[in-house]
C-alpha cells in the first residue's frame, strides 16, 4: 500500500506520522520503504539517528523530490509491500506528483482557524487529484489536540473538517504529548521509547488501524 502523508502547511505532524506508521508497518514484518519527498530531509534525518542507534527493525529511506516522485515511486512499488511518503509542505510539484500514486493520503492538521484554511486548500488539491487517482482514500487527522477537553477549538476544527468535500476525518485524534517530540529526537516510534506513554501508543495504534483497515 502506498500511503502519502501531506499538508501544504508546515509543522502539522507529517514527518511524525510518516515515520511512526512506517516503523509500525515494519514491526508487522512487512517490507517497508520510507520516501522522504521533503527537501528539508527530516525523515532521512530521523532514519539516520535510528541507524546510529542501531534500532531494529531497520527502515530503508530514500529521498525523492519534485515532479518525478510518482514515476520513481511507481518503479519501487513491486519491490516493497508498503511505501510511506513524507511530502514536503512547500514542494507542491512533489506533493501533486505523489497524489497520483497514493492509495491513501493522510493529512495531519492542527486546530485553529489559520490551519483550517490550509485544510480547505488541501481539500481542493485532493479533489483535482481524485480525477486522476479516484481510488485514493483521502483522510484527515487532527494532531496536537489539547489534552484538556474543555478547550473547544478542537471541536470547531472538527466541525469544519466535516464540511470538506473530499477529505474524511478520522475518529482518531493525536493529542499534544511529549512522547511525539521524543520520537522525533530519538529516531524511534512512540511505541519503541524507553519511557512508554501508553496514551500516545494507543493513539497511533488507533490511527494505524483506521488507515490500514482494508489491508492485511
Ligand atoms: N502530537 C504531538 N505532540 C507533541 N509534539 C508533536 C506532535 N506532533 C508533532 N510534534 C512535534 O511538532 C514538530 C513538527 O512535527 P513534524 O516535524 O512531524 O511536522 P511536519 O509537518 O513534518 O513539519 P514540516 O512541515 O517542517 O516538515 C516536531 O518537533 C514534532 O516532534
Ligand atoms: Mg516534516
Amino acid at each position: 500500500m502506498v500511503v502519502l502523508v501531506a499538508n501544504e502547511k508546515g509543522g502539522t505532524g507529517k514527518t511524525t506520522v510518516a515515520t511512526n506508521i512506517a516503523i509500525m508497518r515494519a514491526q508487522q514484518g512487512r517490507d517497508v520503504l520510507l520516501v522522504d519527498a521533503d527537501p528539508q530531509g527530516s525523515s532521512s534525518e530521523f532514519i539516520r539517528v535510528r541507524e546510529d542507534e542501531q534500532v531494529k527493525p531497520t527502515i530503508t529511506c530514500v529521498a525523492i523530490t519534485g515532479r518525478g516522485v510518482s514515476s520513481e515511486v511507481r518503479k519501487l512499488i513491486p519491490r516493497y509491500q508498503d511505501i510511506i511518503i513524507d511530502a514536503g509542505g512547500r514542494d507542491s510539484a512533489g506533493l501533486r506528483s505523489a497524489l497520483i500514486v497514493a492509495d491513501a493520503l493522510i493529512v495531519p492538521f492542527l486546530a485553529g482557524q489559520y490551519d483550517v484554511w490550509g485544510v480547505e486548500n488541501m481539500d481542493t488539491i485532493v479533489g483535482e487529484a481524485l480525477g486522476l487517482n479516484p481510488e485514493m482514500k483521502p483522510l484527515l487527522v487532527l494532531n496536537k489536540q489539547d489534552t484538556n477537553p474543555r478547550i473547544s477549538i478542537a471541536h470547531e476544527a472538527e466541525a469544519l473538517a466535516k464540511e470538506m468535500q473530499n477529505l474524511q476525518i478520522l475518529n482518531t485524534k493525536l493529542c499534544y504529548r511529549v512522547a511525539y517530540r521524543r520520537s522525533a529526537a530519538e529516531g524511534r516510534a512512540v511505541n519503541e521509547l524507553d519511557k512508554l506513554d501508553p496514551k500516545a501508543v494507543a493513539e497511533l495504534d488507533a490511527l494505524y488501524k483506521e488507515v490500514f483497515s482494508d489491508e492485511a
